[in-house]
């Protein structure tokens, strides 16, 4: 199992967003652990195994009081930091067993999005200085569960010669088949990729991109951060920026969270989530595509044939099979 492999368990991972926790409890699954979360009463997110020590009720089908979560069978209650706090059959006086608190997993919350680390992290959650920019605006656009594996997403996320084929209902132009030379490069301190233009249909004309064309150009890059973050950069001549962050989390080998946050210096008129519907709509082609693919994409170069439109994905699956040790 890719999943099983314990290199996985010192990344960050999105399990939801934050709105979707407030105050919780909330029951999420990473690398084939369930997990509860909550936020406790300092406003802290806590993350532990969805296991009551007790007799292993799950917590999340309890609720949140006081920043506590309590757990639906006898009531034991858990707050800051996992310790338990009560144990009502014991009334007062009696010691809490030591075994009794929870050990929890690192949590925190960048982008509107939780972020989950199980082990130690080895590399930061990536920088997207957008977020701090009062030029831009961030939009989230929910957290959805695709039956593939993150490894196939990663690769179909760095891929751009299935644009006039997967993408022919959006944005995707069926004679624009050849991909140019692709040069892999380090974008910046965070994420390694490649620059590229290419012309696509403007199927939702200003609002996406500001411009009235049938067909537009963009000047894109993409690139990767280990193990499964991808970030587009789509910049239109009129001056707009658009970037998204694409957020594979690996909930077992061949089920997966998807998110996407995008950042924008448009003029904010257009509400979020109309903007994020073509978003949206090519995220769903992409899904269609990957869930009639079967299991792991392999890691070993030789078991598929790659051509030069898929340096962006040799790449990573190159630096992947190096994490994975
Ligand atoms: Fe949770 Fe008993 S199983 S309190
Ligand atoms: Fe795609």
């Amino acid at each position: 199992m890719l999943t099983d492999n314990p290199a996985l368990l010192d990344h960050w991972y999105v399990v939801a967003e934050s709105d979707d926790v407030a105050p919780g409890p909330l029951a999420v699954r990473l690398l084939g652990r369930d997990l509860v979360v909550w936020r406790a009463s300092s406003g802290e997110l806590v993350a532990a195994p969805d296991r009551c020590p007790h007799r292993e009720a799950p917590l999340s089908a309890g609720s949140v009081s006081d920043g506590c979560v309590e757990c639906p069978y006898h009531g034991w209650r858990f707050g800051e930091d996992g310790r338990c706090v009560e144990i009502p059959s014991s009334g007062a006086g009696r010691p809490v067993p030591p075994a009794a608190h929870l050990p929890t997993v690192r949590a925190t919350e960048r982008y509107g999005l939780v972020w989950l680390c199980l082990g130690d992290p080895v590399a930061d959650i990536p920088a997207m200085p957008a977020e701090d920019d009062d030029a831009y605006r961030r939009i989230n656009s929910g957290v959805d569960v695709w039956s593939t594996s993150v490894t196939r997403m990663t690769d179909n996320f760095l891929d751009i010669s299935h644009f006039p084929y997967v993408h022919i209902g959006t944005f995707g132009i069926a004679q624009n088949t050849d991909v140019p030379t692709i040069e892999m490069e380090p974008l910046d301190d965070d994420f390694i990729g490649y620059e590229y233009e290419v012309e696509v249909r403007n199927e939702q004309g200003a609002v996406a991109s500001g411009l009235d064309g049938a067909v537009i150009t963009r000047r894109m890059s993409t690139g990767f951060h280990l193990p499964f973050t991808v970030r587009s950069t789509i910049h239109y001549e009129t001056g707009l920026d658009h970037l998204i962050l694409l957020c594979s989390t690996p909930i077992d080998d061949v089920t997966a969270y998807f998110t996407f946050v995008i950042w924008r210096n448009d003029d904010f008129s257009v509400p979020g989530e109309e903007v994020i519907v073509f978003d949206r709509a090519i995220g769903a082609e992409d899904k269609t595509m990957l869930e009639k693919v079967r299991g792991v994409l392999p890691l070993e170069q030789r078991a598929t044939v790659s051509v030069q439109s898929d340096r962006p994905s040799v790449e990573w699956r190159r630096r992947f099979a190096a994490l994975l040790g």
